[in-house]
């Protein structure tokens, strides 16, 4: 058989996938080489609570069975179907949102949504205001649209949060959105009401749309921040909002999600557009949307869950904020801190990370895959893990870095 690589290409992939990046899954493939070397690799790279043995209420199992059962194996409407629009509706509402059921489209996981509102919003050469550190898939679809990010900081001193100042100063004629992470993915920050109302404030002053990414609102560790529509209630500035169960419901492989309109008046256009790419892509599985209501209806295992969360970020940020070298921002929220290394000996963010991969076994994210300087030393710890696991990793890597900065 011959190789596809011992001749020249003779296809080409088009150009927009040239800056189409995740690091967050790119990085798999050093990881696979180092265990085809035969060492065990801890994988902590991705957000994935199924990997590390949080399971899914039962409640929504059943719901699930139920639907392929029943008979729920067909195509969905595009906007999804009537049930799982008014369960997110009633949700809304419980949180102090009201939405009409037009207001709601059903998704394959946040993502989907937001790749379908991006692509109904922008035109090659248009900026959105994209926080920095981001999670890479706002970066991904702006580049793939022609668009580019618009990045705003997120200061660590200040928890990870972000200038309303710097923000103002970064809009151009071209700036079409602000992307809000809110909680904050890589991050774990947890913006409070006075910071959204200023950052709502502005959007509405320069006519961008507010994309709300609140993927994590139910797992703050305190009390959570108010939902970004809810605040924009009454403004002219229109504030879509997106949400899966992939987190909250340990079920991101189920992919259902959902963005949902608010303040409209304006905006009906864009809703237009994104139906009509809502409906060439079809639907979304229908019976994951078949367990929706289930899902939202009963959300008695949050407690325990954002316990267990909480309780693995105070084991991971103690371990590393006592490592010689390193430094941590505690989270507030999800399941994710930004570790960074003081010293990085003249090396990038990815080569610290590759070296402590190929030393340890130990995978995290550099902190460039989000967007930062690959010289500022920052990587990203999914800790899923259980707690000791947690420690043995910090062990490790307080142990590579020791040895790493005596001879790098
Ligand atoms: C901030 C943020 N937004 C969106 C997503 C996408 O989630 P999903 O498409 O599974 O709903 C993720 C996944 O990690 C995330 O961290």
């Amino acid at each position: 058989m011959s190789s596809p690589v011992s001749s020249p290409a003779l296809f080409r992939p088009a150009e927009r996938t040239k800056n189409y990046n995740y690091a967050i899954r790119n990085i798999v493939a050093a990881a696979k080489a180092v265990e085809a070397a035969g060492q065990p690799v801890t994988y902590l790279n991705i957000g994935d609570p199924a990997l590390y043995g949080f399971q899914p209420p039962e409640s929504l199992l059943e719901a699930l069975a139920r639907a392929v059962r029943d008979g729920h194996n067909g195509y969905a409407p595009s906007v999804g179907t009537l049930a799982a629009r008014e369960a997110v509706v009633r949700d809304a509402e419980a949180r102090g949102v009201y939405l009409s059921l037009e207001d709601v489209v059903i998704s394959s996981g946040a993502s989907e949504a937001a790749d379908m509102l991006l692509s109904a919003l922008l035109e090659p050469g248009d900026d959105v205001l994209t926080p920095c550190p981001t999670y890479p898939l706002y970066t991904a679809i702006t580049a793939k649209l022609g668009a580019r990010e618009n990045y705003y900081r997120l200061d660590p001193t200040q928890g990870w949060t972000p200038d309303p100042d710097e923000i103002r100063a970064r809009i151009t004629s071209r700036t079409r959105a602000i992307v809000i992470i809110n909680p904050n993915n890589p991050c774990g920050s947890v913006y409070d009401a006075r910071l959204l109302m200023e950052l709502l404030t502005i959007a509405e002053a320069h006519q961008l749309v507010v994309i709300a990414d609140e993927v994590y609102c139910r797992l703050t560790y305190g009390p959570p921040p108010p939902p970004i529509a809810q605040l924009a209630a009454g403004m002219e500035v229109p504030v879509v909002t997106l949400e899966s169960l992939s987190k909250s419901h340990l079920v991101p492989g189920w992919r259902v999600g959902w963005m949902t309109y608010a303040n409209t008046q304006r905006f009906g256009d864009v809703i237009a557009a994104a139906r009509k790419i809502a409906e060439a892509r079809i639907c979304s599985p229908l019976p994951t949307q078949q367990a929706l209501p289930a899902a939202l209806a009963d959300q008695s295992h949050l407690p325990a869950l954002v316990e267990a969360m909480r309780a693995r970020a105070s084991v991971t940020v103690e371990a590393l904020n006592a490592t010689p070298g390193i430094n941590c921002v505690a989270p507030q929220a999800a399941f994710y801190v930004m570790g960074q290394v003081e010293d990085l000996k003249g090396q990038t963010d990815e080569g610290f990370v590759l070296e402590l991969l190929r030393a340890t076994g130990v995978l995290f994210v550099h902190g460039s895959g989000f967007g930062l300087n690959p010289r500022d030393g920052y990587f990203r710890i999914v800790f899923l893990p259980p707690p000791d696991t947690l420690r043995e990793v910090c062990g490790r890597l307080a142990s590579f870095v020791r040895q790493w900065q005596a001879h790098v």
